[in-house]
């Protein structure tokens, strides 16, 4: 499905993700044997939150980036938007995650004036988008100046001695444990292609550059499947 393009693209991740809503969290956990959670809490590191300061994280889900948010930062105001109702439905009933302020919310038209946060934060949301550059517009658009744009994301395989491997675990295993445990094989075959179709992590920061960010890197996580870039807004 990841051939799909425009609204129709929009509604087939919505109708998956609305699909994998309870499981989500679990199977981010046994796809990544934990590593996920170490991945976010570098996320909310890079986003330099100050205390008392705000954070959007965007296509939260079910709001895994927002409370690190909540953990890192004292009285951090912490918004959690995405186009999904009930993957924000499946994270409002954990009890650590009612200070999240729940808003549905598009990345390309956020309902936020300008220079509204400290940081944006996303987590795998880009490969879903349908204009990657249009994204990192609206979302620097509504950080202030000297914000960050922090950026979680699956990378394609590099060719090496392991690529086989990885190719393996995306193709063979997630889909597996996508049925067996959330009892949707198509969500998590849509994951590995998306995942295989996407941006290289350079491309993706030449992207962030054109937007108008500033200061832009990248770190790669588990064998460089995983990248988390961050972008300053200018200013200050
Ligand atoms: C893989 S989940 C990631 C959830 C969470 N960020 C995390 O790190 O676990 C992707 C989320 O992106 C949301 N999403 C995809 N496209 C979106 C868009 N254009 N605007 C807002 N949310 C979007 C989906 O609804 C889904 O909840």
């Amino acid at each position: 499905m990841a051939q799909l393009t425009g609204a129709e693209r929009a509604k087939y991740v919505q109708g998956m993700f609305a699909g994998i809503a309870g499981r989500y969290d679990l199977m981010n956990r046994l796809m990544t044997g934990g590593q996920d959670v170490r991945w976010r809490r570098y996320v909310i590191r890079q986003a330099q939150l100050p205390p008392g300061g705000s954070l959007l994280d965007i296509a939260t889900g079910t709001g895994e980036i927002a409370l690190e948010g909540l953990r890192q930062t004292p009285r951090l105001r912490a918004v959690g938007g995405d186009f999904t109702l009930e993957m924000m439905q499946a994270g409002r009933q954990r009890a650590e995650r009612q200070a999240i302020r729940w808003v549905g919310a598009d990345t390309l038209a956020l309902p936020f004036p300008d220079d509204t946060f400290d940081a944006v934060t996303s987590g795998f949301l880009m490969r879903n988008v349908i204009d990657v550059p249009a994204a990192f517009r609206e979302q620097t658009r509504v950080t202030r100046p000297g914000g960050r744009v922090v950026v979680l994301e699956s990378s394609p395989p590099k060719k090496n001695a392991l690529q086989p491997f990885i190719r393996f675990h995306l193709n063979f295993v997630i889909p597996t444990l996508g049925r067996l445990i959330a009892g949707h094989a198509d969500a998590y075959r849509y994951l590995p292609e998306s995942t295989q179709m996407f941006q290289e992590p350079e491309s993706l920061a030449a992207i962030m550059r054109q937007v108008g960010l500033v200061e832009v890197s990248y770190r790669l996580f588990m064998f460089g499947t995983i990248a988390v870039h961050v972008g300053r807004k200018r200013g200050e």
